[in-house]
Order: C-alpha cells, then sequence, then structure tokens
C-alpha cells in the first residue's frame, strides 16, 4: 500500500519499491506504536478528531502493540510506518485514516529513532555496568598479583594485575556515562513539525513530548526532521566502546599467545583449529577486535551521510538506521561475549623483570636531597654496567650500589622488591558508583 496514491495515474514499479522500501526499521515497531498512541491522543484532547475517533485508534493501535511479536509485515509495506497504518485499516476501518493527522512520516521517524535509541542506551548502559563488574570482581582477585606495565610495549614499572584491569573499568564507566549523556540529549520530541515546517492544525506538541517522557518539543521543525546528531553521537558512543574493548581484545590474545603465557581461555569461550590439533584460540577477542573496525566505519557513514544535505529531511536519511543498529547491535554483542570470555578465563603470571624496580631505586636518592635528573642518570649507569657484567638491577646488592654512587645506602635495596600500590579505593569508589 503506498500513502499517496492520489497524485499517481500509474503504479509504482517493482524496482522502485524494492529500492526505496526499508525492511531494517521494523524494530522500530513497538516506538512507532507508542508515538502514534500519544499523537492521536493529543488529536482527541485537543479536539482536532472526535474523541470517539481518538479511542478506537488508540484501541486498535494498543491491539497491534499486543501482538507486536507475530506483526506480519507485507513485501508492499514501504516502511513500518506504512505498515502500522496498513494493519490499523484493517482492524478499525477508515478511521485510520485520521492516524496521520498533522504528521508526517518525517516528524514520525525522527521519533521514532529517539525513543529507541533512549531504550537502546539503557540496554547498553546496563551490559556496561555487568562489564565493571565483571572487571571489579577479576580486579579484587588479583590485587596482590605482580605484572609490569608496559611503555612502547617494554616493561616499565609494575602493578597489580588488578590494577590494569580497572584501567579498562573506569574505560567503562565513561562509556556509560557518554551514553547516558546521548540519552538525554536526544530525549526532546520531534512530533509536531510535520514534514518539515509544522501543520496548521491546533496540535498540542507539548502534550505529546509529555506524555513519551520527553524534556519537550524540538523548537525548530526543520531541525526537528532534518537533523542527525543524535545518531551520530550515539554511533560514537557505540564506536568508543568498542574501542576500548578493542584494546584489551588485543592485550588478551597476546596474553593467550604462548610468549606471554598470561591467560588461558577456559573452554567455554575457546575455539579450536581445523587443522592444528593442539590449538587453543582466543577468537572472541579477535573477532571484538575485527568488529571495532566496523563500528568505527559506521561513524564515517554517519557523518558523510550529512554533510552535505541541505535541509530539511532527504531520503537519504533513511539509511541512518542501518548505521546505528549495526553499531549498537555489534556493541551488545561484544560486551556479552568479552564478558563470557573473562569470566571463564584463567590467568597466570610471570615475574616481571628486575629493571622495571629502576624508578624506585632512584627515587630513593630524590628522598635524599638528590636532584631527580642525577638520579636518573646513576641508576641508568648502573644498569649499563650490571648489563656489560651480564647481570640484571635484581642482582645488584649493596657494593653494586656503592660503586656507582657514595650516596647510597643499605636500605635501598629493599626498592628492589616489587611492590604494587593498593587498590582497594578504587575497587570501592567503583562498587559505590555501580554496585548492587
Ligand atoms: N522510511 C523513511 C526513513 O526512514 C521514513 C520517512 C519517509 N519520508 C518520506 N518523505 N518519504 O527516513
Amino acid at each position: 500500500m503506498t500513502l499517496w496514491g492520489g497524485r499517481f495515474d500509474g503504479e509504482m514499479s517493482d524496482v522502485t519499491r524494492q529500492f526505496t522500501g526499508d525492511v531494517s526499521d521494523r524494530r522500530l515497531l513497538t516506538v512507532d506504536i507508542e508515538g502514534s498512541i500519544a499523537h492521536v491522543t493529543m488529536l482527541g484532547e485537543t479536539g482536532i478528531i472526535e474523541t470517539g475517533e481518538a479511542e478506537t485508534l488508540v484501541a486498535g493501535l494498543r491491539q497491534i502493540l499486543e501482538g507486536a511479536d507475530s506483526f506480519v509485515f507485507e513485501e508492499s509495506d514501504e516502511d513500518v510506518h506504512t505498515a502500522v497504518e496498513r494493519r490499523l485499516g484493517e482492524l478499525v476501518g477508515e478511521v485510520a485514516g485520521k492516524l496521520h493527522t498533522g504528521r508526517s512520516r518525517n516528524d514520525q521517524v525522527a521519533l521514532d529513532l529517539r525513543l529507541y535509541l533512549r531504550g537502546a542506551a539503557d540496554e547498553r548502559s546496563g551490559q556496561l555496568r555487568h562489564w565493571i563488574e565483571t572487571l571489579v570482581t577479576l580486579a579484587e582477585g588479583t590485587a596482590d598479583v605482580i605484572v609490569p606495565t608496559y611503555t612502547h610495549l617494554q616493561q616499565a614499572q609494575v602493578t597489580s594485575f588488578g590494577n590494569h584491569l580497572l584501567a579498562y573499568a573506569w574505560m567503562a564507566v565513561r562509556d556509560v556515562g557518554r551514553f547516558s549523556d546521548c540519552a538525554s540529549r536526544l530525549n526532546e520530541s520531534p512530533l509536531g513539525a510535520g514534514a518539515s515546517a509544522g501543520s496548521t492544525l491546533p496540535l498540542d506538541r507539548n502534550m505529546v513530548a509529555e506524555a513519551l517522557g520527553m524534556l519537550g518539543p524540538i523548537p525548530n521543525t526543520l531541525d526537528a526532521v532534518g537533523s542527525r546528531d543524535f545518531v551520530s553521537e550515539y554511533i560514537f558512543c557505540c564506536a568508543q566502546a568498542m574501542v576500548h574493548l578493542s584494546r584489551l581484545a588485543e592485550e588478551l590474545t597476546l596474553w593467550a599467545s604462548r610468549e606471554f603465557g598470561w591467560m588461558t581461555p577456559g573452554d567455554s569461550v575457546s575455539t579450536g583449529s581445523s587443522a592444528l590439533p593442539h590449538k587453543r584460540n582466543p577468537d572472541i577477542a579477535e573477532l571484538v577486535r575485527g568488529r571495532a573496525a566496523g563500528v568505527i566505519g559506521d561513524t564515517q557513514a554517519i557523518l558523510t551521510l550529512q554533510k552535505a544535505l541541505p535541509l530539511s529531511y532527504n531520503r537519504d536519511l533513511q539509511e541512518d538506521k542501518r548505521a546505528v543498529f549495526h553499531a549498537d547491535d555489534t556493541l551488545g554483542r561484544c560486551l556479552d561475549a568479552m564478558t563470557a570470555l573473562l569470566e571463564d578465563s584463567g590467568f597466570e603470571f610471570p615475574t616481571p623483570g628486575s629493571d622495571t624496580a629502576a624508578l624506585p631505586l632512584a627515587e630513593t636518592l630524590v628522598t635524599r636531597g638528590v636532584p631527580f635528573r642525577e638520579a636518573h642518570h646513576v641508576v641508568g649507569r648502573l644498569v649499563h654496567r650490571l648489563e656489560s657484567a651480564g647481570r640484571s638491577l635484581g642482582e645488584a646488592d649493596y657494593d653494586d650500589l656503592r660503586a656507582i654512587d657514595k650516596r647510597f645506602e643499605g636500605d635501598d635495596l629493599a626498592a628492589l622488591e616489587m611492590r604494587a600500590r593498593p587498590i582497594d579505593d578504587q575497587i570501592a569508589a567503583l562498587r559505590t558508583m555501580f554496585g548492587d
């Protein structure tokens, strides 16, 4: 069914119908109906349509909503909005023709996508919270396990494995914050903007916004139907969270190598090789790293989609949904998979190289008033000298220290013992924010 038959004599060709139609928006079904219920209720309350008509329409829409799981789309439905109007007509008859009073699919789709992303942001935040909880629990159990930190992929200092994991927990905390900022900014109603410049009917835009739990109507109608910065922002939230997951995925992949030997994925989260009988592969981590590429691509797509679009609505905007659904679905699946991977992996850590104690040793001199630059030089010479003799910093004794600099004292050897800073304060802070 097309909605605009009157203007044409001939039929639309199959090529045109198939090319312009969209099936990717079917997941907007329930939010589309919720938006329509708010719209029709307002039409009744303002007297734009009869109260009885509004009631009939709302009852029909509720019926469709209740059966949403088994809703049958027809090939001739151009998009989700058309499908609902068609079905409503089948249920309540001619009065269904009043549903679209004072509305266009342009403001309708802008509303639907906002409602959908408001819910999706909530779901992604819930998953991120679970992710944070998983990281915190694992960090708690490894708060005393010493590992090297890396800079330039060279061992730098030591820390606890728990502290390393918590870095990712804090990134996820900001990801949650970004989703929540994005959701609050997109929570405004475009309805009443119509195709581009509103309607001559006395629509009550505030009433609709309020019924939908939105902050208010979007003041400018062209902005309401033509802007998609909320979609760009949402995709960025996904992309940044994916990039965070991907960085850890890269580390997990390295850690699962024999060379690192830090991690063994459990059977439930490992994959094998069709050719090599011995393999236990960390495919989840590799795929998360790989899928981040597609979501980064979605940010490019959504921005490019808008960059040369004249105001207001253009059909190009129909493509926004593919990008945002892809980004959102990918993040959702990756969060579940990464959470499972961490929950069922074993960890084991070799002792870091003793060179990682170079800075603490230099700082013993600093506490005695030696300028840091000089202390740095002294320890550098010590490392160099030991290395030339085929020894490591961990093997240094008091005589080695004194041979380099007389300001070293006996206790300074204690700086060579590897210790990590406690992380209980971080764990407490994270649990206060996200704990049960
Ligand atoms: N399916 C369309 C979209 O997603 C709905 C709006 C269509 N508007 C129009 N004027 N053809 O953008």
